[in-house]
């Protein structure tokens, strides 16, 4: 698969131990979210998605930038001079990706190794987990050049951040820091950019050892309730699970027998072991 594309592509990809390393790869333009990244992008998630070399996808940048956000030229003059239908189209092409992303059937790790801005959230948010590193500078900077947040910029600050730093964030587009992020809630945790990779290898082999079935059903669950109340995510989850037992119906029997049968491991310590699984 990484042989079909290229680390020429707009989008690089390489695949090591199951983990799906994907890369912006504009790093002259700071990984901008052209319309063309955008089309890219979509059909390596498609790529991915369900192939079975691959087990976790990391989203992370080519050079000194995670993406700096939409391309000011490709996404925005170059698509508005060609009228509502130019428009609407590259808000599809990247909402589109981002949408997938967030309803990813294998799970999603945004690696920020550098500048990350505006449309920028979009896939951060879209990233089950992410990890920054303390250097990369975060910044919801379009107020800064004359619009609001959009593109689910604005959304994702109240979703993730608390009103009062999400209102300061977007009111006056200061950069924060990889730490700042992390504290902020942007991302799960910030470390030095050179221990980055290895920090989110680490996560990553942590969820490689999981059910995949279960990886997703959670994913989508947490995602979910959000917007539910109590009786309703309760409701749903129960229905949620029942459904993840039609495509893996011996995994948790499996997880129950190892705990209780032969004790080979505690699940409040860590994951029973996958390989004695039977096929489903
Ligand atoms: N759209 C289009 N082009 C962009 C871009 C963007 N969002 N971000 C960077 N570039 C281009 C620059 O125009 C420049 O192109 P050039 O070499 O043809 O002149 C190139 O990338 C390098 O950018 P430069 O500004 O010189 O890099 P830097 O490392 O000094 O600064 C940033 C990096 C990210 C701080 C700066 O490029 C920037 O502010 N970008 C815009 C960020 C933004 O507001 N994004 C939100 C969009 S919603």
């Amino acid at each position: 698969m990484s042989d079909e594309l290229p680390q020429s592509d707009i989008v690089a990809v390489t695949v090591e131990h199951r983990i799906a390393w994907v890369s912006f790869n504009r790093p002259d333009k700071r990984n901008a979210m052209s319309p063309a990244l955008n089309r890219r992008m979509m059909e390596v998630l498609d790529e991915l998605e369900f192939s079975a070399e691959v087990g976790v996808v990391v989203l992370t940048g080519a050079g000194s930038a995670w993406t700096a956000g939409m391309d000011l030229k490709d996404y925005f003059r170059e698509a508005e001079a060609r009228g509502l239908a130019g428009v609407r189209m590259a808000q599809r092409e990247s909402y589109g990706w981002w949408r997938r992303l967030r309803w990813y059937q294998k799970p999603t790790i945004a690696m920020v190794n550098g500048w990350c801005f505006g449309g920028g959230y979009g896939p951060l948010f879209g990233c089950d987990l992410a990890f920054a590193a303390e250097e990369a500078k975060f910044g919801l900077s379009e107020i800064n050049w004359g619009i609001l947040p959009g593109g689910g910029a604005t959304k994702v600050a109240v979703e993730l951040m608390s009103l009062r730093d999400a209102m300061y964030h977007a009111m006056t587009g200061e950069p924060i820091d990889g730490k700042k992020a992390a504290e902020w809630k942007l991302v799960n945790e910030a470390v030095p950019l050179e221990k980055l990779r290895d920090r989110v290898a680490e996560v990553a082999h942590i969820l490689l050892k999981k059910n995949p079935v279960a990886l997703k059903a959670t994913k989508d669950a947490i995602r979910r309730v959000c917007e539910m109340t109590y009786d309703n995510a309760e409701d749903y989850l129960v229905r949620a699970q029942e459904a993840a037992n039609s495509y893996d119906n011996e995994g948790r029997k499996e997880g129950i027998r190892q705990f209780i049968d032969d004790k080979s491991f505690k699940p409040g310590l860590g994951s029973y072991d996958l390989s004695r699984q039977k096929a489903p």
